[in-house]
């Protein structure tokens, strides 16, 4: 078999023990990658989603009075591989949190250095750790040390753009015993700022690292900005988020394009109607919040299912309004059960 240059784009990566078929992998987004979006990403992606990653969970409330983050423990077997990430600045506090996360489940931790809120950053958590490398390397470190399952990192570009230390850090990571590195290409003052788009660092952090894969991130938006963040960067595989949204086949539609340079058609209305349900549904039955503080939740998600459809402008304004599943399933159902369709 000849195997074309497509084909080897999509190998295998290793994380420790761990494989991941498809490196085509789903970003930790906080308020929309809970259990419900994750397990939607594998019923319709399968291993093209590579990965999928919990939001991120604070180390100090997971060692404190535990109680208000317990409800993020929310993930299950049938998603594997997955990881659970978590951000804080004490290394003794971020090792013993990892510890519980990894009795309760998780295949993988995953260490927050790219959250830029301030009331994270300022405290020395998610971005705030690349102040100082060393004290970074050292979270690492004390949580590799704590655990049996791998350990990653997902980091920014540095603080400030005067600033850069994702190289720095990626090797000194490495060396502590991290077994991935995901590389956003902003610096956290950048926030989520629509700047122009530049993966170098990306190139930079997998050409300094040694051995372990190196996933680079922001921006990815379709298989081919996939294909070009690997080809510019060298990086070993794409996390995604926000393009990802609403959008849980994306894995599988990319790695196809990507395999053997075909479009698979887009998803009929019922099968976006069908996921939207499923979203509700599932959340409904796994999350402890109580079903007005779902429906409150899902004002901000399933529109996210319907945004290619221009003529769908009202179906999108009921669901951000939604007080309740019935309601959802009101809008819904005829859709899904194909009672309702669009001349596409
Ligand atoms: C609403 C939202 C929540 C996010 N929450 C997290 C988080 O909990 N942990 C994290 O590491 N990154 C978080 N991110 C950053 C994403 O993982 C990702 O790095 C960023 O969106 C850039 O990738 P994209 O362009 O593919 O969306 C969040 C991003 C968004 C938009």
């Amino acid at each position: 078999m000849i195997v074309t240059r497509e084909q080897t784009r999509l190998n295998p990566i290793r994380i420790g023990d761990i494989e991941i078929k498809t490196p085509l992998t789903l970003a930790p987004m906080d308020g929309m990658t809970n259990y419900a979006f994750r397990r939607l990403c594998r019923e319709h992606s399968g291993d093209d989603c590579g990965l999928v990653c919990t939001e991120l969970l604070s180390s100090n409330i997971l060692t404190g009075s535990g109680a208000r983050s317990r409800y993020k423990f929310d993930w299950q077997p049938d998603e594997f591989p997955f990881a659970v990430q978590i951000f804080g600045s004490e290394p003794a506090m971020m090792a013993e949190s990892a510890q519980i996360l990894e009795d309760a489940g998780a295949a993988m931790i995953d260490i927050n250095m790219g959250c830029w809120v301030p009331k994270i950053a300022r405290k020395g958590g998610g971005a705030g750790l690349l102040r100082d490398v060393c004290t970074a390397a050292s979270v690492v470190e004390a949580v590799v040390n704590a655990v049996n399952v791998p350990v990653t990192v997902k980091v920014r570009a540095g603080l400030k753009r005067d600033h850069p230390t994702a190289v720095d850090f990626a090797r000194l990571a490495e060396e502590a015993g991290a077994q991935m590195i995901a590389v956003h290409w902003r610096f956290a003052e950048q926030g989520f700022r629509d700047d122009p788009v530049d993966w170098s660092v990306i190139g930079e952090v997998k050409a300094a690292v040694k051995k372990i894969p190196v996933l680079g991130n922001g921006d990815v938006k379709t298989a081919e900005d996939a294909m070009r963040m690997m080809d510019e960067t060298g990086c070993d595989g794409v996390m995604i988020g926000r393009a990802a949204a609403g959008h849980p086949w994306l894995f599988k539609h990319f790695a196809h394009k990507i395999r053997t340079g075909e479009e698979l058609p887009s998803p009929s209305l019922a099968v976006r109607a069908q996921a939207a349900l499923d979203h509700a549904h599932v959340m409904l039955e796994t999350d402890d919040y109580p079903e007005p503080k779902v429906a409150l939740h899902l004002r901000g998600r399933l529109h996210q299912y319907f945004d290619e459809y221009d003529v769908l402008a009202e179906l999108r304004q009921s669901l951000v309004r939604v007080n309740s599943i019935a309601e959802i399933d009101a809008l819904l159902e005829p859709l899904a059960n194909g009672e309702m369709s669009l001349d596409e």
